[in-house]
């Protein structure tokens, strides 16, 4: 789910601090310079959605903070979803909760992904890339976007759930429909609450077809877990939804921008060429200097203070991850794309503590398994046009990334 899913309540104004504007036209293109001219400033700045971390260790620290929690139904009232089973999903799901509850409904899915077990879905990943990619024509120019990126994730996660490989569109399709919701316009408000109810009976459809032969996907895990009376029948399905809200999406985006940046500099594809085994840092890097989600926003339970600043109970702290992600104090030449980083930082884009991205270690190996599957078939690939980005101060986003597989 995009960072912005955790808005909140804006802090009070604190005229010492510099402002970070969010509608800055440098957000769509480079906003490094903008971003870098701030943290020279203060390493605290403000902005209409609260305050804002620029700097990597102290963002890190109030992800880490528990004294800070997360605020996902802010989101849900900003799009104007009142009432209805789309917002009752919202009020009982994984993201809207805190504490022991939030445990309770993390931890299925968190042992689920834990790293080892999800190693073992590599194999799997592979011959879902390898499956699309010979789907391509590789003389003719092809957005990899459509052809690739959007659509790995949709099939891992039918794989996840045992669903057949045709629901793939579908899953994409509404998956793209209700997230929506974290562009916060309510004039998708009707067009979320469609993909809801489209989503939730194709969930109850696929877990009633799963009753009948439970296997080691993740739904008969969870189904499992209803049967020994430790889910609801509700709490069954929203965990199979969200799986498909955080799992697509984002992990996308994020391959096209890693594989994006490493196609407008062929010396560094050129390399990763002839030493695959550099494929895990290019993905760890790729992922550091062009960052999916942008802002992990979190929300002080009580007063407290940071970095020499007040901040009142209910105020929103953001971490701009774009700008910690190139902090020069934690990560030197942070404007290089450098594959040979001995102390790479920790990435704050997938967020941290008690909410952190459960599926980080999927989204790496898919990732992965897409950077060396073109590595291997396509070494001399290119691209065909430049990359268009629609990038902002929430998420970046590619939807074109036009590229000639096999150039004649
Ligand atoms: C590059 C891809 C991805 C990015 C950038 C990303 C990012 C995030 C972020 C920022 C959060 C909120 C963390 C926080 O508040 O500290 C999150 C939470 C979550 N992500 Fe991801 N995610 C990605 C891929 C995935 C995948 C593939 C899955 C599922 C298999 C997944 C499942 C989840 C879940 C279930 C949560 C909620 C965790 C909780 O609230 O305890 N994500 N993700």
């Amino acid at each position: 789910m995009t960072a912005a899913a955790q808005g909140g309540a804006a802090s009070p104004s604190s005229p010492d601090l510099p402002r970070l504007d969010l509608a800055d036209p440098s957000w769509a293109g480079d906003p490094y310079p903008m971003l870098d001219a701030l943290r020279d400033a203060s390493p605290l700045a403000e902005s209409k959605r609260g305050l804002e971390v620029l700097d990597h260790a102290a963002g890190l620290a109030v992800l880490r903070d528990r004294r800070y929690t997360r605020d996902h139904m802010s989101i849900v009232d900003a799009v104007g979803i009142t009432s209805g089973p789309a917002r009752e999903y919202k009020q009982r799901m994984l993201l809207s909760q805190k504490g022991e509850q939030h445990l309770r409904l993390r931890l299925p899915l968190a042992r689920y992904f834990a790293p080892a077990r999800t190693e073992s879905l590599r194999a799997q990943i592979r011959a879902i890339v390898d499956t699309l990619l010979d789907e391509v024509d590789p003389t003719q120019p092809a957005n990899l976007f459509t052809a690739l990126f959007n659509r790995v994730p949709a099939e891992a996660y039918c794989m996840l759930v045992a669903a057949p490989r045709e629901d793939a569109p579908f899953v994409s399709r509404v998956s793209d429909q209700v997230l929506a919701i974290f562009e916060r316009d309510p004039s998708k408000k009707d067009s979320i609450e469609a993909g809801y109810a489209e989503l939730f009976p194709y969930m109850r459809e696929r877990i009633a077809e799963r009753r009948a032969a439970l296997g080691d996907d993740i739904l008969s895990s969870l189904i499992r877990l209803q049967q020994a009376g430790e889910l609801t029948e509700d709490e069954l399905v929203d965990e199979a939804s969200t799986l498909v809200e955080a799992s697509t999406d984002n992990t996308a985006h994020q391959m096209g921008l890693v594989v994006a940046a490493l196609l407008e500099r062929p010396e560094v594809w050129r390399r990763l060429v002839g030493d695959h085994s550099l494929v895990p840092r290019a993905v760890g890097e790729g992922v550091r200097f062009e960052a999916r989600v942008r802002v992990v926003t979190r929300i002080a339970t009580g007063t407290t203070e940071l970095l020499g600043h007040p901040v009142p109970a209910g105020g929103a702290v953001n971490v701009v991850v774009p700008a910690g992600h190139r902090d020069p104090a934690r990560t030197p030449d942070p404007h290089a794309f450098d594959l040979d980083r001995e102390s790479p930082p920790q990435l704050l884009t997938f967020g941290g503590g008690a909410y952190a991205c459960i599926g980080m270690h999927l989204a790496k190996i898919e990732a992965q398994e897409v950077l060396d599957a073109l590595l291997t078939r396509f070494p001399t690939a290119e691209l065909a046009a430049p990359v268009i980005r629609g990038d902002n101060a929430y998420v970046a986003t590619t939807p074109e990334v036009p590229v000639v597989l096999s150039p004649r």
